[in-house]
């Protein structure tokens, strides 16, 4: 496992309040998004700026990783130039305005038992959730700070069948208990799909070791019948926001929180109706969150554009609008997703009608001066 710590940007667009029409047929009941709630579309630095040499910058860990494994790298390809933001930068975003907030952007499923009446499987789905979640964000959010009492368990527990003397995990003094909590002023998500978790007899010896399936001793399973993307791995689960959304409110007593990433993998080409589904149904997700009270400020599309996506390569997308690889200008272009994101944003109705041709304009990529940027930290598990 390997801890990749990235720089992540954030625009927004100034929003206005209108009626949102439920995309779901059973539900006919009106509902808006607050006024103060913001849309926008995130990118990471890696992922689309290039200049990888340039204006003095050292070696990050993925500059190392691409020279010295490319073999990593599906396509064999690289960061280097990705979508050449470094010198494009005025005609992607990045105009910066002061937001005066300091958070923190964690990963996170949600993981629900796949046995609801089992109270194996009741735990397993939360010790889960330590293991993702809570073990970054317990420190910094919890009422007792540290990590879960559960995660310190199963690692000490872990480390005791392997045969070791002392925990893998190292533990915290109370003045860094104290230190770190509350340290950060809203909880920023980036989420893409859930899980059903269990635990029986068939998950011993069934994952690596050591591993945090294997010291959280779980099994984890997708549901068939949502959609996955042929060009990638997520599986569709817009109820799956829902659901993390309400557990994130009562475990951390209701936090501001941003939706920093979520999106969906295609192909290259701009007719990407899986990904306009994808937002469609996440974005409904986040309407039942806020009837439940949850403290949601913003959401931001993954992506902006499309980038260098880590051990894909190019060979899986995820922009809202294309980056032309093969033009030295790399064009940007909207595809599906992008019309219809715009309509939300522009309507606030979440229209499962509405279906725009990409192709019928040449769609270039417009930034407003009402667009602000925030910055976050994202720390995330690669399992390896
Ligand atoms: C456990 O073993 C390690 C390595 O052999 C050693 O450095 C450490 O002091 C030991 N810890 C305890 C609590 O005995
Ligand atoms: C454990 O649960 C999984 C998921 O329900 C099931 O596929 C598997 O057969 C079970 N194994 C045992 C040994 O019970
Ligand atoms: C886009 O793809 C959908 C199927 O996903 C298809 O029904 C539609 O005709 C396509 N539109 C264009 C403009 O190619």
């Amino acid at each position: 496992m390997c801890l990749a710590i990235y720089l992540f940007v954030i625009c927004s667009v100034t929003t206005s309040g209108y009626i949102v029409r439920n995309e779901q047929p059973s539900q006919t009941r009106l509902r808006s998004f607050p006024e103060d709630f913001f849309f926008g579309a995130a990118t990471s630095a890696y992922q689309i700026e290039g200049g990888w040499n340039e204006g003095g910058k050292g070696w990050s860990m993925w500059d190392h990783l691409v020279r010295t494994a490319p073999d990593a790298i599906l396509d064999r390809s690289n960061g280097d130039v990705a979508a050449d933001s470094y010198h494009l930068y005025k005609e992607d975003e990045f105009r910066a305005v002061q937001g005066g907030q300091i958070g923190i952007t964690l990963d996170s499923e949600i993981a629900m038992p796949l046995n609801p009446n089992s109270e194996v499987d009741i735990q397993a789905a939360q010790d889960y959730m330590d293991f993702h979640l809570g073990q970054y964000a317990d420190p910094i959010l919890s009422a007792p700070g540290n990590y879960p009492p559960r995660f310190i368990q199963l690692i000490s527990e872990a480390s005791t069948r392997q045969g070791l003397n002392e925990s893998r995990l190292k533990t915290f003094s109370q003045e860094e208990i104290d230190t770190i909590k509350g340290t950060s002023d809203f909880l920023g998500i980036n989420h893409y799909s859930s899980s059903y978790v269990y635990r029986n007899q068939s998950v011993t010896n069934m994952h690596s070791v050591p591993s945090a399936l294997d010291d959280a001793q779980v099994g984890t399973y997708k549901d068939p019948s949502w959609p996955v993307s042929p060009y990638g791995w997520v599986a569709t689960y817009g109820e799956g926001l829902h659901k993390l959304l309400v557990y994130i409110k009562n475990t951390y007593n209701n936090p501001i929180v941003y939706i920093t990433e979520n999106g969906y993998s295609t192909a290259s080409g701009r007719n990407d109706t899986g990904r306009s589904h994808y937002y469609r149904e996440y974005l409904n997700g986040i309407l039942d969150a806020i009837d439940d009270g949850v403290n949601i400020k913003g959401y931001c599309a993954w992506s902006l554009i499309d980038n260098f996506e880590w051990s894909f390569g190019y060979s899986v997308r995820f922009g809202i609008y294309e980056v032309d690889e093969n033009d030295p200008q790399k064009k940007r272009k909207a595809k599906h997703s992008a019309l219809v994101y715009k309509e939300i944003i522009r309507s606030r109705v979440i229209d499962a009608s509405y279906d725009p041709d990409p192709y019928a304009s040449d769609g270039s990529l417009v930034v407003k001066s009402s667009f602000i940027m925030l910055i976050a930290i994202g720390i995330f598990n690669i399992v390896l």
